[in-house]
């Protein structure tokens, strides 16, 4: 499958209470808050930003390469007040066979409340009819309850543990291995 001709640095999504769409220069300060919060990051493998010029030039960067639909980073915003609650990103993305990896995280103080859940139904939503992905992958490490309902709660299924395949701070941590594909997720309608 080629490409899809669509622009990543244009992307919005909309749901209910939420829009996902790419995050601009003014989106530094939270993106940076969020990535340098250890709590939030401690069961992912995204770097942890040491100050906010890391930041602003990730989102830099991310406007310049976006179109080339390597890598999809999307922030999360409220409708209502257009806060800054999370992340959204897609990567390893495979358009031979149709398959990508996702990652998310949220701001703690909206933690508990099905943000994640309502972002990442429309996100799958976008990715499986709109860049015609077959199977979405993610990698929880096996602490993260948190993640772990997340996924469970959108059907992901569980197909493995993944012995020692992070090194984090000097340790070796084991990972389970989820997916979901496109015909389930719309059977479903989760
Ligand atoms: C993983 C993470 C996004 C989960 O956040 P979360 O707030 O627990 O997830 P959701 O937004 O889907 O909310 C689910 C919770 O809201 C509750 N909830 C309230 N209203 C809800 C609704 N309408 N729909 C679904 N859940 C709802 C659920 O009961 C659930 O609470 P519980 O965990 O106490 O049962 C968050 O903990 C996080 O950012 N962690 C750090 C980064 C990380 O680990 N990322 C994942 C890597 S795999």
């Amino acid at each position: 499958m080629d490409k899809p001709k669509i622009n990543f640095n244009e992307i919005n999504i909309n749901s209910n209470n939420l829009f996902l769409k790419p995050l601009s220069k003014e989106n530094a300060t939270d993106l940076f808050a969020l990535y340098s919060d250890e709590e939030v990051q401690r069961f992912t493998d995204v770097a942890i930003f040491k100050n906010l010029g890391e930041a602003q030039k990730f989102i830099a960067e991310y406007s310049k390469t976006a179109e080339k639909a390597e890598f999809l980073f999307l922030g999360i915003f409220s409708r209502a007040t257009k806060d800054f609650l999370g992340t959204i990103r897609l990567y390893h993305i495979d358009y031979k066979h149709r398959f990508a990896t996702i990652g998310f995280q949220l701001a703690k103080d909206y933690w508990g409340r099905g943000q994640m859940h309502e972002s990442l139904q429309a996100f799958l939503k976008f990715a499986f009819n709109e860049l015609d992905m077959h199977r979405i992958e993610a990698q929880t490490f096996v602490e993260n309850e948190r993640g772990i309902k997340v996924l469970e709660r959108l059907k992901f299924v569980r197909e493995g543990r993944l012995r020692e395949n992070f090194l984090i701070e000097d340790k070796f941590e084991d990972s389970y291995l989820y997916s979901i594909l496109k015909t389930e997720f719309l059977e479903k309608e989760i």
